[in-house]
């Protein structure tokens, strides 16, 4: 028998739940909204290109004295850095020694509209830490504690290759809740949320057909 048309339509969205947007709470403060960069992924990629010709991907060394599987690079009036002296913002790239490229438009607007969906209005990131994963690459458990705003969330924008983001709480030791972020994919944190632990699982190896063997993972801060 002839499926009504209605039904054709709900098929066509079945198994691919990501076509709809949608918004999960973590943990109070804590929403993922997925999907939510998707339909800028053009506008924020192209911008993002102009920022790595002024201020290429690198691989930075911890304090201890471990090179960063992930490379990073900055854009904003501050950029986070870490090297033997420590972790820490600075308004010049200590590659260049220029000041680190202007946060495009497109980057910060859907930065404040993402923190505003999740409950924080009028947040005004003042840094963008740009995180380039290869297959392998991972970020330990960390808090983002080197912001002088601590009200202002922070708002991360996935690109490119799927990852397992690590979510966990205000204790190292509390297991992670491990999230599948994909490409246009928003987890904004703030409040009793803003210290949690967080981390990246080795990236998978695979194939995105706009970045490749790839995922770009944008943070926006407060940084000053
Ligand atoms: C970070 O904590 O700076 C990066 C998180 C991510 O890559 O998803
Ligand atoms: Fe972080």
């Amino acid at each position: 028998m002839q499926k009504p048309a209605q039904s054709v339509t709900s098929d066509m969205f079945d198994g691919q739940p990501s076509m709809l947007p949608e918004q999960q709470r973590l943990t109070e403060g804590a929403m993922l909204l997925s999907g939510f960069a998707r339909d800028t992924d053009q506008q924020l990629i192209a911008a993002l290109n102009d920022v790595i010709v002024q201020a290429p991907f690198r691989h930075m060394t911890t304090p201890g004295g471990f090179v960063m599987s992930v490379a990073m690079t900055n854009c904003g009036q501050a950029g986070w850095v870490t090297d033997s002296q420590g972790y820490r913002y600075q308004a010049l790239d200590p590659q260049s020694g220029l000041t680190w490229p202007a946060m495009p438009k497109v980057l910060s607007d859907i930065a404040t509209l993402a923190a505003l969906k999740a409950g924080y209005a009028h947040f005004l990131p003042d840094a963008c830490l740009v995180n380039c994963y290869e297959p392998g690459a991972r970020m330990s458990l960390h808090q983002d504690k080197n912001e002088q705003d601590a009200a202002a969330p922070i708002v991360s924008v996935s690109l490119g290759l799927p990852a397992v983001f690590l979510f966990g709480s205000l204790q190292r030791s509390d297991r992670p809740q491990r999230l599948r972020l994909e490409h246009g994919d928003v987890v904004v944190w703030g409040g009793p949320a803003r210290f949690n632990f967080h981390g990246v699982a080795p990236l998978a190896d695979g194939y995105h057909v706009v970045l490749g063997r790839k995922r770009i993972n944008l943070t926006f801060r407060k940084a000053l």
